[in-house]
């Protein structure tokens, strides 16, 4: 939450800003600010609103300067206002500063601060951090990079900062704790962001600053790290593997319309190197020294937050059946504070698209501490989730940017569905013809899915039909279950219509009292273990006036008799179900929020990466 970037160098720093924060906005977009220093004059440019605003309202100001820093915020303390957004200033004008994360003894660091003369304009946590570095330079005789080094050692909390002084011009100082941040090394040039979008276009080269790293970036000297106890860090450059197209909407309306349509490459990419037909094995590079412990696991975890957890939910379902593990799903947030029993016989697979997720952090962070192994499904390279398992696949779905996850769900299951099968294969569960079997019905997915998206045209058909529906419900069985979930996730985060998934058998337990012809209910109804049980649930609907949208299997004509409307998708084993039955539901749901006139890939409150818990 909260997106930060920074520039120094011999280019004009506002447009890299401005384009960074573009790149950003997912993180965070309820206001926006810049602050440029040319030679000794600090210019701060902030509003509430988005970037396009932020441009706005400096109009024809002056912008001239080669260091500055930009942010967008994803509001904590504090509400979204003019004055809560960053860049905020020391009460001397000399120091201006960003942050993302929350500094949790920020109440006690403002009583000092107050106490000694520092006056503090915002509601926000991050205030404190600018006065108290303001406050040890003065008072310690320091420059800006150690008197950042002695105010971290007080703090409490996450950040990732960069901070500028007005009396030092050719020096920019950064610095993180459990919120990213990205050092670029260009020539004669140098960055940090939130991530590496901002980056990508202006240089390859680039320094993942690791837990209370300090990045000193001085005009002359060029990058120097150290961290808050002194010591000095070797930087370690890496190649950034991101491509600029990635970041673009490539002719698509939204970028969560690209990242649907993208699936069946993003599958095929996370199966890469990994599904081998010819050979008739799985090989998962970043686990293979942990095959052992998955194969005499006594019980799995898995922890996620969000669409990630309702991946977790198939990865259950898969690990079960294919390689008899028994397999606990939880939400992060609830694992991290519920003392949970967990140990050393535990293999624990923590799932996160953006690798950054605070609960998802905190509850490996428990695992980890209490001798459990742990291994990461992550989509982002290098964050920092990646970075605190054992052991990790990524899922190489390529950026996702769209706040309502789409690719990076598919991405996972598919990761989840390799895993599962070698664990069966190895552990002697499935047969070598079952196996093999599974592995052809996956590498045909993509294909599949290819032929799902073709679907598009009856799907918007449909949506204009319930775009003005108030509630919605979702039911589905076996793996459809947390496809279920998903699909009104999807809708209710974007289009704002309240949704509930629901196991299409508990319906009677409750939620039936809510059907009448008002209520739109998708069923995920293809062919399979529990088909002819979901056909009964359906009548059930229909028999209370319920409108059935049903996803069925090609050829269905039992369920196509009874739904108002049915979207067909190719044939599969139950297992990979959900690889394909999501895709209709997201495209739905888009579509619905499209039509109601909604900020599909920036909705209301919500930001892509939550780094708060
Ligand atoms: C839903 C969505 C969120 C995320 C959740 C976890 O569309 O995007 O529910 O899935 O915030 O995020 P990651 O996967 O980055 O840990």
């Amino acid at each position: 939450m909260c997106g930060i970037v920074a520039y120094l160098g011999d280019k004009e720093a506002y447009p890299i800003l401005v384009n960074g924060l573009k790149r950003l906005e997912y993180r965070g977009y309820d206001s926006a600010g810049v602050a440029l220093l040319h030679e000794d004059k600090l210019t701060i440019y902030k509003c509430q609103g988005k970037v396009s605003d932020l441009e706005a309202h400096v109009g024809d100001g002056p912008t001239t300067g080669t260091v500055g820093i930009g942010h967008t915020r994803w509001a904590t303390h504090g509400p979204p206002n003019d004055v809560n957004a960053h860049p905020h200033q020391s009460t001397s004008g000399d120091l201006a500063l960003i942050h993302n994360g929350i500094i949790e003894n920020y109440a006690s660091l403002k009583e000092e601060l107050v106490h000694r003369g520092h006056t503090f304009l915002s509601d926000t946590d991050t205030e404190v951090l600018v006065h108290l570095i303001d406050d040890i330079q003065r008072s310690e005789k320091v420059d800006l990079a150690e008197a950042v080094r002695l105010a971290l050692n007080s703090v409490v909390g996450a950040y990732a900062i960069v901070v500028l002084d007005r009396k030092d011009p050719d020096v920019m100082v950064a610095a993180r704790k459990s919120s990213p941040l990205v050092i670029g090394i260009g020539d004669g040039e140098h960055f940090a962001a939130s991530d590496a979008t901002p980056i990508v276009e202006h240089t390859k080269n680039v320094v993942y600053l690791e837990d209370g790293e300090i990045a000193v970036i001085d005009r002359k000297k060029g990058l120097k790290i150290r961290n808050t106890k002194n010591q000095d860090k070797t930087p370690f450059i890496q190649e950034l593997e991101m491509h600029l197209e990635t970041l673009e909407k490539g002719g698509y309306d939204h970028f969560m319309l690209k990242e649907i349509h993208e699936q069946p490459r993003s599958i095929r990419d996370s199966m890469r190197g990994r599904l081998n037909l010819a050979k008739g094995e799985v090989v998962l590079g970043g686990i293979k020294d942990y095959e052992q412990r998955f194969v005499n696991a006594k019980r799995i975890l898995i922890v996620g937050c969000g669409t990630s957890w309702h991946a977790g939910m198939v990865g259950e379902y898969l690990f079960e059946e294919f390689a008899r593990i028994p397999v606990e799903v939880e939400y992060a947030s609830e694992f991290r504070y519920r003392n949970p029993v967990v140990g050393e016989d535990d293999l624990v697979i923590a799932i996160s698209q953006s690798g950054e997720t605070a609960d998802t952090m905190a509850a490996m962070e428990l695992a980890k501490n209490k001798g459990a192994t742990i291994i990461g499904i992550c989509n982002v390279v290098g964050s920092s989730i990646a970075r605190i398992t054992h052991a990790g696949s990524y899922t190489h779905a390529g950026p996702e940017i769209g706040v309502a996850s789409t690719k990076a769900f598919t991405a996972q299951v598919t990761l989840l569905t390799l895993m599962a099968l070698m664990v069966g294969q190895k552990k002697g569960v499935l047969s070598g013809s079952s196996f093999y079997r599974l592995l052809n019905e996956l590498d045909a997915i993509p294909d599949k899915v290819q032929r799902v998206l073709k679907t598009e045209d009856q799907i918007k058909y449909i949506a204009d039909i319930y775009k003005d529906a108030s509630n919605a419900l979702y039911l589905g069985r076996g793996y459809s279950f947390p496809v279920a979930l998903e699909g009104a996730l999807k809708l209710k985060e974007i289009s704002y219509i309240h949704a509930e998934g629901y196991p299409a058998a508990e319906m009677k337990h409750g939620p039936i009292a809510l059907i009448d012809e008002a209520m739109p209910v998708f069923v995920i109804a293809t062919k399979g273990a529990s088909y002819e049980k979901v056909v009964s649930n359906i009548q059930e609907v229909k028999a209370r006036k319920g409108k059935i949208i049903a996803i069925v299997t090609e050829g269905d004509t039992v369920v196509k008799g009874i739904a108002d409307h049915v979207i067909e998708i190719p044939e599969t084993p139950d297992a990979l179900v959900p690889l394909l039955s999501v895709v209709p539901l997201q495209l739905i749901s888009y579509h619905i929020a499209v039509m109601r006139g909604c900020n599909v890939d920036q909705p209301r409150n919500l930001a892509k990466s939550v780094t708060v818990e």
